[in-house]
């Protein structure tokens, strides 16, 4: 399928023909443009903007304030993919109506499609009413970064004796208060699965095998750009090497006065 504007309820009859949802983050507008021009289906503003772009420990730090203007730019050049942005430590957890002040804030400001944050039964209330905003919303269970401190570290989800149980339980929450999809980090390939088979709305995995509805990544990994390679991740480019080598050539050429050449200068 490919409708000229990806649109909520695509989500839904992709899931239902057996089509996969594609999903990468993007935190600017070139690079929103070469993944909406590439056909992925969702632009998603994830929180790891925190510690892939704007070099912080973990994305715990991360503000709304730095979110709002990174997203804006990807809605600027999503022509035909849909925008999901996270929310931020901070920005939902006291209250539903924190929530929405928030979401609505995001939507606003960004020209974000949707809003996703961490967690399941625990943000129920929360995901109604933002929700009843009228805001689309997109679950993530499994790993959950921001939770990362309370999970532990960065541990496999759905291990144990109730650990399938407990996934399909928040999915079905989340479904229940609204969600339009869920995605699952790291994940044990069965639970995922299992919560896949449990919904009527779509499963986007990372790390979680290959029986969910969709598969995101996060794009610095997928395109090489970083040295940490997650073994849930593949690397289907070379951009940082590309970076690299073409930074060195300028400056090679700069140094060595070929660059500028006479077709690169204005001589009256
Ligand atoms: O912030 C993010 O990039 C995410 C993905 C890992 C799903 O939430």
């Amino acid at each position: 399928m490919s409708p000229k504007k990806v649109r909520i309820h695509h989500f839904k009859e992709m899931k239902q023909r057996g089509e996969k949802i594609t999903m990468l983050t993007a935190y600017d507008f070139p690079t929103a443009r070469a993944f909406d021009a590439a056909g992925v289906d969702i632009l998603l503003v994830g929180d790891s903007m925190g510690d892939n772009v704007l070099g912080m420990d973990s994305t715990v730090p991360l503000s709304l304030d730095e979110m709002i203007p990174l997203t804006r730019a990807v809605s600027r050049g999503a022509e035909r993919a849909f925008v999901v942005a996270d929310l931020p430590f901070g920005a939902y957890e006291v209250s539903p109506e924190q929530a929405v002040e928030s979401s609505i804030r995001m939507i606003k400001a960004s020209g974000a499609n949707a809003v996703k944050f961490e967690g399941g039964r625990r943000i129920a209330r929360q995901v109604k009413a933002v929700t009843d905003a009228g805001i689309p919303f997109c679950g993530h269970l499994g790993f959950t970064p921001q939770s990362e401190n309370a999970l532990g570290g960065r541990r496999i989800q759905g291990r144990g004796e109730h650990g399938v149980e407990e996934l399909v339980a928040d999915a079905l929450a989340l479904q229940e208060a609204g969600a339009f999809a869920v995605v699952l980090e790291m994940v044990i390939a069965p639970a995922a699965k299992a919560v896949t088979e449990a919904l009527d709305i779509p499963t986007i995995g990372i790390g979680a095998g290959k029986d969910t509805d969709g598969q995101v990544l996060v794009w610095l990994d997928m395109a090489g750009v970083g040295d940490w390679h997650p073994r849930f991740s593949k690397q289907f480019g070379a951009v940082g090497e590309a970076m690299r080598g073409a930074a060195a050539a300028y400056v090679d050429e700069v140094r060595a006065v070929s660059f500028p050449g006479p077709e690169h200068t204005f001589e009256d």
